[in-house]
């Protein structure tokens, strides 16, 4: 029996990706941009088992044992499979072998974090090293679990180049920056209380493709522009234009998913408290200290400098009482100590207690590794 395990990240895009040209192959109509997070705060960890008298593929995803039937996984393991076939240094003999797959997430579901990205990144990486193709560029494959998983397979900050070719073999991730590069970039997640059913990102942004015009303008005319903009401000480590690209293409972003028919709702009245209480943080300092950016729900990725989250933290918690501050349970991540946070301004109003679950204090990490 041969067994690997690894360890993949979460990314967040800064700019989004939604909507694809091609549903089969997961094609997108823009490029997106996106930071890799630290595997230490939020990853997904899978292990895969090969043996001569396996009978049958397995997959048990936290915890729960799930169809293999599913035509993405299948997908993946197929293209995984092709490509050993096909390559110099690849375990041919053991491909015929069933395999037994045991996936799990650091991470709780119920936060709304996309765990698809992570959870495919994983399972091809680790195919990759089961077969002994990892040195090969994979992330055309994990593109085909879920279009945003194929930037999770690099660290730093990640371009999902969107191609030409109708086969696809041209849309892949490419790493822009090491994880090292900018090392005081931090991320605050903001975890929202929510119980609302939202609509899955794979079909909004299919309803978004059919009906929404702002949609052709923002792939055709913003993205192209958001892009070159945004990479030269990585090169540079110009904070405010960096801000400025990823809150205005987040709020692209969800005017496209209003504009949408019937509308996809994904952020919340808690979610525009937040969006008011950045602006006014960084209308307090006249310059941008802090950017948002929401995917398809309702919780908060923030951007910032590592000098600014004592001072964002002290704001949140102003704006957003919570009877959990102290709790290591409420701030998680790199750890914090409540009780050395600035004075916020009394210009931030305050909401009902409890409005936000937990929050994650982050930073851009390395990409996956293996681990067994
Ligand atoms: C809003 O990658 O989950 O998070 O390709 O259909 O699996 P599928 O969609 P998915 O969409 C992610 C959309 C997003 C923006 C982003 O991550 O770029």
């Amino acid at each position: 029996m041969i067994t690997v395990t690894c360890i993949a990240p979460v990314n967040i895009a800064v700019i989004k990706y939604w909507g694809k040209r091609d549903e089969d192959l997961i094609l997108p109509l823009n490029d997106s941009v996106s930071a890799t997070l630290s595997t230490d705060h939020l990853c997904t960890k899978t292990t895969i088992s090969t043996c001569a008298s396996f009978t049958e593929n397995r997959i048990v995803l936290n915890g729960k044992t799930e169809s293999f039937e599913n035509p993405r996984l299948l997908r993946c393991l197929q293209e995984i499979k092709k490509r050993v076939a096909s390559s110099e240094s690849g375990k041919k003999d053991i491909l015929n072998w069933k395999v037994h797959v045991q996936t799990e997430n650091n991470f709780p579901t119920a936060a709304g974090l996309a765990s698809s990205a992570s959870g495919y990144a994983c399972l091809v990486y680790t195919l990759a090293h089961l077969y002994g193709i990892e040195k090969d560029e994979i992330s055309s494959i994990a593109r085909q679990g879920s279009g945003s998983a194929c930037r999770s397979l690099y660290g730093g900050f990640v371009q999902w180049r969107k191609g030409d070719l109708l086969d696809g073999s041209d849309s892949i991730a490419v790493q822009l920056t090491a994880h090292d590069i900018w090392p005081e970039m931090r991320i605050v997640i903001l975890v929202v209380n929510d119980t609302r059913k939202k609509t899955s990102s794979t079909s909004g942004m299919s309803t978004s493709v059919k009906t929404s015009k702002l949609l052709k303008y923002r792939t055709e005319s913003c993205v192209p522009k958001h892009t070159r903009v945004l990479v030269t401000a990585l090169n540079n480590k110009d904070f405010q234009t960096f801000g400025r690209i990823t809150m205005q293409d987040s709020n692209q972003f969800h005017a496209v998913c209003l504009d949408t028919y019937p509308p996809c709702v994904y952020m919340n009245d808690v979610s525009h408290e937040i969006v008011n209480m950045v602006h006014q943080f960084n209308d307090l300092k006249n310059e941008i200290r802090v950017a948002y950016t929401f995917d398809a729900g309702p919780n908060a990725c923030l951007y910032l400098l590592e000098k600014d989250v004592p001072e964002l933290l002290a704001v949140v918690n102003r704006v957003f009482p919570n009877d959990k501050l102290g709790s290591p349970e409420y701030i998680k991540g790199i750890s914090v100590d409540v009780n050395d946070l600035p004075e916020a301004s009394e210009s931030f109003s305050p909401n009902q207690n409890n409005l936000i679950k937990y929050i994650i204090n982050t930073k851009v990490g390395e990409g996956p590794k293996r681990v067994i």
